[in-house]
């Protein structure tokens, strides 16, 4: 006969998200997360947007680098879900959810100047990082959630990397543009 199975039952108290944080914290840094999924999805169509529209002499290179652009914010917004899901909260991912939640805009790609669609996304790396610093404190300071602090602040780096990059192109326009106008 085999013998019967011994261990502790699972039931819905035990069951319960048990992780040092009380349930009004964890359902104040979800929604943190949540707005965060909302505008790093923002980003993600937006690159996307960008990667199918632009056009000019620059196209392939700007149509692969939005392309791995948009792959890496792909990423992103997966973690942010799941780290939403690791303090016990919903992960917020119905479409017209997200619309409504959503924090940032861009101008549309189609007709766009390359140009343009650099400075929209640096825009939104930049309106992250700015976000992501405040978020990190405040789960730090406010709710003791060092997780997810830490969390936010190594996303933070990711956009402040991106945004460089994107700067340093712009940059090089920038010098383009004054230089031809010194010559008139
Ligand atoms: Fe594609």
């Amino acid at each position: 006969m085999r013998p019967v199975p011994s261990g502790r039952m699972v039931t819905t108290e035990n069951m319960k998200t048990n992780i040092g944080l009380n349930d009004e914290t964890r359902l104040e840094v979800g929604q943190i997360l949540n707005l965060l999924l909302a505008d790093e999805y923002v980003l993600y169509a937006t690159t996307r947007d960008y990667h199918w529209n632009v056009t000019g002499p620059e196209f392939r290179s700007l149509h692969l680098q939005f392309e791995a652009q948009y792959e890496e914010v792909a990423v992103w917004i997966d973690d942010v879900a799941e780290r939403a899901r690791a303090i016990g909260v919903g992960a917020e991912g119905n479409w017209n959810d997200l619309t409504k939640s959503a924090r940032s805009s861009a101008d549309p790609g189609i007709d766009l100047a390359p140009d343009s669609m650099l400075l929209e996304l640096l825009e939104l790396h930049e309106g992250l990082v700015v976000q992501l610093r405040s978020d990190s404190s405040l789960c730090l300071e406010r709710y003791g959630d060092a997780g997810t602090a830490d969390f936010l602040t190594g996303l933070m780096e990711k956009h402040e990397k991106a945004a460089w990059m994107l700067r340093s192109q712009l940059e090089g326009c920038e010098e383009e543009a004054t230089q031809e106008a010194s010559h008139e």
